[in-house]
């Protein structure tokens, strides 16, 4: 089958995106700080045993209608200053949790817009962590970073804190796209940031687009990526815009400025990963692309991907995620927890209590196991039975049992060429990983068939 839009609108069904295993419409609120101390505590034996750790600042100048993130605006400086100071007393109470021994191999700052804050905050928590923590040498420290707030001189205070990885949100190089969902067009040309960032000896370059935004046309997209391109960043990823007016209510606004047809959509998709592949770029799963020398690609072309909340690693520096700040997810081996989402409700709680919690997932063995089976798939194209059998240490027919493993499931996608299976292993084509999701969802024991709350796959 070709890569054409009837493949794609065949599979193009609503399913869960896999940022987790269960996904997180799975958390529920009979979870307090009390099972968190408990989980932070086992984390310490359990794997990875590196550390990653993600700080969340949900604040924006503007907010852009588009926007699915948790973040807020209009907020001045003392509110900022008492959320530093709510996310630095949570960092020193899990710490306290931790095995201080353990390396942190991943720091991640994401949002909101995490550089729109003063810089001399972002530095009170990194030197929190430097001495609190033992960073290995390594370490991928990143931070999002929305070019309208940028200055060189930023770049320079991020690069004298540690920080050595950026993903810039763009979105679109048209500003009159940008004007009407209401964001800033970049301060500095784009193509100066990111080489500066490259002279301060930052590597994995990601620059963020979106498509299916009001204004768009597979042509001018098509332009935008051109532009990306010529800027030769180390990644590049394409968002499908993810309408959901129902959570987020500013989405609205879209729709009264009009949102390009489900076809043309398709169209942009498919054109951006021919478009990128032409220019050299890796496709990893639909929407992510790297230099074939970039970190990311080679862990891909390896089968060494790894996933979370925070988007793909390598399996060489992912550890357990401790997350810290409003609605953050700490995504350990036994369990997921996920923070307050309101700003003041996080910081009253923190301040009372010092924790957020309010709502998470443990996971049993089973699930633990069927988050090995999906994760393979959703990263790496592959799973292997005996592999996960004796990751688990039981026999390939309590691994197929446990995941209620059904063939017939998979004979779609086989007369497809999307994968080749037998009785030990799913290989998934080139093509198949353009919908993995879909083949996840077969060999997920969860999943709920024809549930509405999830987005489309593709
Ligand atoms: C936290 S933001 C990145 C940093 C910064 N706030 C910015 O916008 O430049 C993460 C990314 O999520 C993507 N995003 C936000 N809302 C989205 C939506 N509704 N659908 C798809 N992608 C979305 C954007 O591409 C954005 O760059
Ligand atoms: S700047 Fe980034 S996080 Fe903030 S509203 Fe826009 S897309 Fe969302």
């Amino acid at each position: 089958m070709e890569l054409n839009s009837e493949f794609l609108n065949k599979y193009n069904v609503s399913g869960p995106r896999y940022t987790s295993y269960p996904p997180a419409n799975f958390f529920h609120a009979n979870i307090n700080s009390d099972n968190y101390i408990e989980e932070l505590q086992a984390s310490n034996t359990q794997k990875p045993e590196n550390i990653s750790l993600y700080i969340h600042i949900p604040f924006c100048p503007l907010r852009c209608h588009f926007c699915g993130c948790n973040t807020t605006s209009g907020q001045n400086r003392s509110v900022v200053r008492r959320y530093i100071d709510a996310v630095k007393k949570e960092i020193k109470i899990v710490a306290n949790n931790l095995d201080l021994n353990r390396r942190v191999t991943q720091i991640h700052w994401g949002g909101g817009t995490p550089n729109s804050i003063a810089m001399s905050f972002i530095e009170e928590i990194m030197n929190l962590i430097k001495e609190t923590f033992v960073i290995a040498k390594n370490a991928e420290i990143a931070i999002e970073c929305s070019p309208a707030y940028l200055d060189f001189s930023h770049i320079d205070e991020l690069a004298g804190m540690g920080f050595n990885r950026v993903s810039l949100g763009i979105q679109d190089f048209r500003e009159d796209i940008l004007e009407v969902v209401n964001r800033q067009a970049p301060k500095h040309p784009v193509k100066d940031i990111v080489e500066y960032f490259r002279q301060k000896g930052f590597s994995g370059i990601n620059l963020d687009f979106i498509y299916g935004l009001p204004m768009q046309t597979t042509e001018s997209f098509r332009e935008t990526l051109n532009k990306a391109i010529e800027i030769k960043p180390d990644r590049i990823v394409t968002f499908s815009y993810a309408h959901v007016p129902w959570v987020k209510e500013a989405q609205k606004k879209l729709e009264e400025i009009g949102l390009p047809q489900a076809k043309d959509k398709i169209a942009m998709l498919i054109n951006s990963i021919k478009q990128l592949q032409d220019a050299g770029y890796i496709s990893i799963g639909i929407d992510h692309f790297a230099k074939p020398e970039d970190d990311l690609a080679q862990a891909y072309l390896n089968k060494k991907l790894h996933r979370n909340f925070q988007g793909y690693c390598t399996l060489e520096t992912t550890g357990q995620v401790y997350g810290f700040g409003a609605s953050s997810i700490s995504q350990l081996w036994g369990a997921y927890i996920q923070n307050r989402k309101g700003i003041f409700e996080y910081m009253d709680s923190v301040e009372k209590t010092g924790f957020a919690v309010e709502r998470g997932y443990i996971l049993n063995k089973n699930e633990q196991l069927a988050r090995s089976v999906i994760n393979s798939i959703m990263c790496n194209g592959i799973l292997i039975f005996d592999e996960i059998a004796s990751q688990f240490q039981i026999s390939v027919d309590e691994v197929k049992n446990i995941i209620a493993f059904d063939k017939s499931r998979f004979l779609d996608f086989e007369n497809d060429g999307l994968i080749q299976i037998n009785n030990n292993s799913i290989t998934v084509s080139d093509k198949g990983r353009m919908i993995a999701r879909n083949i996840a969802m077969a060999l997920d024991p969860a999943l709920k068939q024809g549930e509405a709350i999830y987005s489309k796959t593709v």
